[in-house]
């Protein structure tokens, strides 16, 4: 398997409703890292794109959050 082009990492924390710093993923549905799994398929990027998901990423107050590597966005 080739190495990975760049490596996105979605947070899927979840905090009890009501929490002060909020969730990224309030269902525990995985619903934002399922949707950029899919359409990295749709594109035919699997192999060298990957979306994991990730515990809290510390951006809470700026909505669901999600970084990429190697660019560091
Ligand atoms: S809960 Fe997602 S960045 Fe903190």
């Amino acid at each position: 398997m080739p190495a990975f082009t760049d490596h996105l990492f979605v947070c899927c924390n979840q905090r009890a409703e009501g929490h002060p710093r909020g969730s990224c993923d309030p269902e525990g549905t995985e619903a934002l890292r399922n949707a950029f799994k899919a359409e990295l398929k749709k594109r035919k990027l699997g192999p060298l794109v990957r979306a994991n998901s990730a515990g809290c990423l510390d951006q809470c107050e700026l909505g669901p959050t999600v970084v990429i590597y190697p660019q560091g966005i």
